[in-house]
């Protein structure tokens, strides 16, 4: 090869590369053409080897020429390389772009479970009576549970509570919220306007109308010259406001060992509006409660003189509340934390 030759090859390559490098359209292209072009076994290289070849007054010449070319070529690499890599940055931040207006996920927001509102509600009414809550234990002893509320250990009462057992210190859970009475009544003096929302616990087969778990809500109200009257006209104010204006209610016998009298309250039912319906077994009324004034028995075991004062007290069953307010037809619903359900109650 000789001098004109290398020059030309030289100034060929670089007319070639510089077109080359002009097309390329990403930086890993353009790295892989700069080490096929300037890399140790490069292009440039294999032609700049012919240098070798050439007379030696020759070689300077087209080691000037040589430089000039790489020069060159690096020039456009660097230039191409600052272009490209501003180009894939900007491409880069187009697709990774965060729009700050787009509106949030929405949080999905829980509710109240409906025992929990519609106990809320109970206590809500019963506060505008002066009724104040309170909370017993749900573990508790079989004095509180049964004994001081007039059941002694054999009587047949008993049966009334299938109750379950814990296994220490002979204590057991509480089969109702009626215990919570005596230790209000340990724990204030007359007046007393209590009322005591709590999950209760039975040895019960499951099924749409029984609950092993289930929640009660107790109202105790004591003071002298209280009087069944007073106890009828409040739970028919409560009647009232759970379940509209004007429903009619009555008071019919029952029996507790805690009250004497004992009374069951009824409201018109719900469903039907007193015709007679499947809900109320086409008697036109649903039970809503259990009540009475307060043995005086009860009373002395609550430390109170009985000569002195008089109370009454009641007890209802919030899921039994909640069906009606709701439509709800079976217990189960309540436990079962199914979304589907729970959803419905917002
Ligand atoms: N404790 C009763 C039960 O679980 C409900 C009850 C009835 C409560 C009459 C009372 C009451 O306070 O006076 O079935």
């Amino acid at each position: 090869m000789d001098l004109a030759g290398l020059t030309r090859d030289l100034e060929a390559l670089r007319d070639e590369v510089v077109s080359a490098v002009a097309g390329t359209q990403e930086v890993s292209a353009l790295a892989a053409l700069e080490v096929d072009v300037l890399g140790k076994k490069g292009r440039l290289g294999v032609v700049l080897r012919g240098i070798g070849g050439l007379p030696t007054d020759d070689r300077p010449r087209v080691g000037a020429v040589a430089n000039a070319v790489r020069v060159a070529v690096e020039e456009v690499f660097q230039a191409r390389g600052v272009e490209l890599r501003a180009k894939e940055l900007e491409a880069r931040f187009r697709a990774e772009t965060v729009d700050v207006t787009t509106p949030g996920r929405p949080i999905r927001r829980g509710s109240l479970h409906p025992i929990v509102e519609t106990a809320g509600r109970i206590a809500e009414i019963f506060s505008q009576f002066g009724f104040v809550v309170h909370e017993g234990p749900e573990v508790e002893d079989d004095l509180t549970n049964f004994q001081m509320l007039n059941i002694p250990p054999d009587h047949p009462a008993r049966d009334l509570w299938d109750t379950l057992y814990v296994d220490i210190d002979g204590k057991l859970l509480r089969t109702h919220t009626s215990p919570g009475q005596i230790r209000v009544m340990h724990a204030s003096t007359p007046p007393i306007r209590a009322l005591l929302p709590g999950r209760c616990f039975r040895y019960e087969a499951i099924d749409a109308s029984h609950a092993s778990e289930f929640f009660q809500v107790e109202g105790l109200m004591i003071d002298e010259g209280t009087t069944l009257g007073d106890l009828r006209g409040l739970l028919d104010q409560f009647a009232q406001a759970m379940f509209g204006q004007g429903k009619r209610t009555r008071f019919r016998p029952g029996y507790y060992p805690f009250t004497e009298p004992s009374v069951a309250f009824d409201v018109e039912c719900v469903v039907c509006g007193g015709s007679g319906c499947p809900a109320c077994s086409r008697s036109g009324w649903m039970t809503i409660l259990g009540a009475g004034m307060v043995h005086p028995v009860v009373l002395q075991y609550g430390g109170l003189d009985p000569e002195r004062y008089q109370g009454f007290a009641f007890g209802m069953g919030v899921e039994r509340i909640a069906n009606l307010r709701h439509s709800v037809g079976d217990l189960r619903l309540y436990m079962e934390n199914d979304l589907r359900f729970l959803e419905q109650f917002r």
